[in-house]
């Protein structure tokens, strides 16, 4: 089986400044560009094989992303996965002793489910599972 990533989120300091190299001097497209102040960031979305790069900058000093940036500087944040079923997907994860960071899934505003797996069960990196509105 495979798993199509839907996107790869990388923490920025300065959109401007990452833009000036993802779009610039790598030569993506941005898909767009929006503040999603109820996550407290600004995100530039830049198509990336099936899916897409996501360049995360936080916009203020509070929260997950700004502490992420503080502590560790810019860099890649996590990796999203479209999986068909995400009760099931959780339930495989909780059967082999995966930690997920919360109990149920997420719910973002385009209705997508979500739910994201902790880096000490995947080695490091932070896994995000979506699964997609039907
Ligand atoms: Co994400």
């Amino acid at each position: 089986m495979t798993l199509p990533i839907d996107h790869v989120a990388i923490v920025v300091r300065s959109l401007d400044e990452a833009l000036a190299f993802y779009r610039d001097a790598l030569g993506l497209d941005v898909i767009e560009r929006r503040d999603v102040p109820e996550e407290g960031v600004e995100v530039a979305s830049l198509p990336l094989g099936g899916g897409r790069i996501e360049l995360v900058r936080p916009l203020s000093d509070e929260g997950g992303v700004a502490r992420f940036l503080e502590k560790r500087g810019e860099g890649l944040h996590h990796i999203c996965l479209v999986v068909d079923d995400i009760v099931d997907a959780m339930e495989q994860l909780r059967d082999a002793g995966a930690e997920l960071v919360t109990d149920e899934p997420q719910v973002g505003v385009d209705g997508t489910r979500y739910v994201f797996i902790h880096p000490k069960s995947a080695h490091g990196v932070l896994l995000e599972l979506y699964e997609e509105p039907t």
